[in-house]
Order: structure tokens, then sequence, then C-alpha cells
């Protein structure tokens, strides 16, 4: 309590803590303690992204939401060079480890940034952008929008972007911890849900190839993939 110049106490405004900013803690404890928590093999739409980043001769990658490393690695292995940009530091220990173990640590950097920043990337310096679930974190849309442009600035002419985000006919969408902007919270987790008109927002600057539906894991997941180029 603060006193006023009446005699009387003043309270201290209180500032609430932003749930969104919990999601670092949330993802480290998830890694320390569950081994390939999302799986151990490439994603369906990585091994997708991988044929396309073939035929249009992308060499350099950046993975924005790793995780543990499941679709790195396999990218590494098929031959492209990975920078891997996630905020949780377990996670990319863990990549930094397997890609030891697998000879690829020349092919994998791992670099710990809140991509709610500026990516720490030079200018048209990547062939191609792929995120797995990344863009789907707890995001807000004007921060998707500063995301989405910034992934713009590091990639070289006509470089390609990939990502995939649940929709909003997966069935957690609606459920759980309501947190505003298309997000919810379960299970400690928050995610941003996606509907087509979000797709167009993010989508300027480039031009939109393909918006494919994906299935992933027990709940199912219903995810959007999303493959555009930049312009
Ligand atoms: C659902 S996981 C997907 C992991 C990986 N792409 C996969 O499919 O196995 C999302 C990842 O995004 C990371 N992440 C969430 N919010 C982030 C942020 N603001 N900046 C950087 N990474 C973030 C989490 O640490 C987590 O590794």
């Amino acid at each position: 309590m603060i006193p006023d110049m009446s005699g009387r106490r003043a309270r201290r405004p209180v500032v609430e803590p932003n749930p969104l900013d919990g999601q670092h803690a949330q993802w480290v404890r998830t890694y320390a303690t569950r081994r390939d928590f999302l799986g151990a093999a490439a994603s369906e739409p990585a091994r997708r992204a991988a044929e396309r980043f073939q035929t249009e001769g992308a060499r350099e990658l950046l993975e924005l939401g790793p995780g543990q490393g499941r679709d790195s690695l396999f990218f590494a292995a098929a031959g492209l060079t990975v920078t891997a940009i996630d905020f949780a530091e377990d996670g990319l220990d863990q990549i930094a480890h397997k890609a030891e173990r697998a000879g690829l640590n020349q092919a994998i950097t791992t670099v710990q940034h809140d991509v709610r920043r500026p990516l720490p990337l030079p200018n048209a310096s990547f062939d191609a952008c792929f995120a797995h679930l990344l863009f789907s974190m707890a995001l807000t849309t004007e921060e998707l929008e500063r995301l989405s442009a910034d992934v713009l600035r590091v990639l070289r002419p006509d470089g390609l972007v990939v990502y995939t985000a649940r929709s909003t006919a997966d069935p957690h969408y609606g459920a759980g911890i309501a947190h505003g902007d298309g997000m919810f919270e379960t299970d400690g987790f928050i995610v941003h849900f996606f509907d087509r008109a979000l797709i167009d927002r993010l989508a300027t600057g480039s031009e939109l190839l393909e918006v494919a539906e994906y299935e992933e894991g027990k709940l199912p997941r219903r995810l959007f993939g999303v493959t555009m180029h930049k312009r």
C-alpha cells in the first residue's frame, strides 16, 4: 500500500503476468522430462516440404520452432544446411546431441531465440523457411504478422516458406482456457488456431502456392500446411 496525500492508503496497481510469457518455461519443462515429445520420426509436412525444397534447389534452410529436432535431423540428412531457432534451450541441446551422434553437426546450427523479437539473422541469407507448428504457438496476430515479414526479410528472392498451423477444425479449438485472438490453452500449452483469413493475412508479400490439410497425432490435431513463395 502507498500512503496518498489524504492520508488514505492508495492501492499499488497490480500488473498481472502475461500468460503468453509462461510458455517458455512450459516447453523447457516438457523437453527436460519427455523424450521425443512429438515423435522421433520426421513429420509428414517435413517430408513433403523436402521434396519441394529439392525440386526448387533449396540448400540453406531456416527452421523455426524445431523442438527436439525430428525434422531438423531429417532435413540435414537430406543434404540441407539447417539453422534451427527455438526459445527452449533443452530442446536445442538435444538437437545438438542427436546431430553429433548422426555425424550431422556440420549441417545443423542451433540458435536460442524468442521469435517475438526480430530474427538475429542477416537479410537474404536463406533459400527456404520451414516451421512445423511454431506459427500456432502463443503468438498474437500482430506478432505473427511481424514474424512473417521478418521471415521474408531473411529469405533470398523467390525463397520458399512452408509452415503448418492448427486449424479452427481442430478438436481443441474453443476448449480449455480462452486467451483471446484465437488462442486457447489445454494442459498448459497455449495454441493459436488458424482460419483461412489468417493464412491470407500472413501471405502479404508472398504468393500462396498451396494450403493443404493434415492430421497428426492421436487426437488427431488438424493442421493447415501452407506453402508460399516470397514475391
Ligand atoms: C509444437 S512444438 C513443435 C516442435 C517441432 N516443430 C516438431 O514438430 O516436433 C513448438 C515449438 O515452438 C517453440 N516456441 C514456442 N514459442 C516460441 C517462441 N516465441 N520463440 C521461439 N520458439 C518458440 C517451442 O519451444 C516448441 O519447440
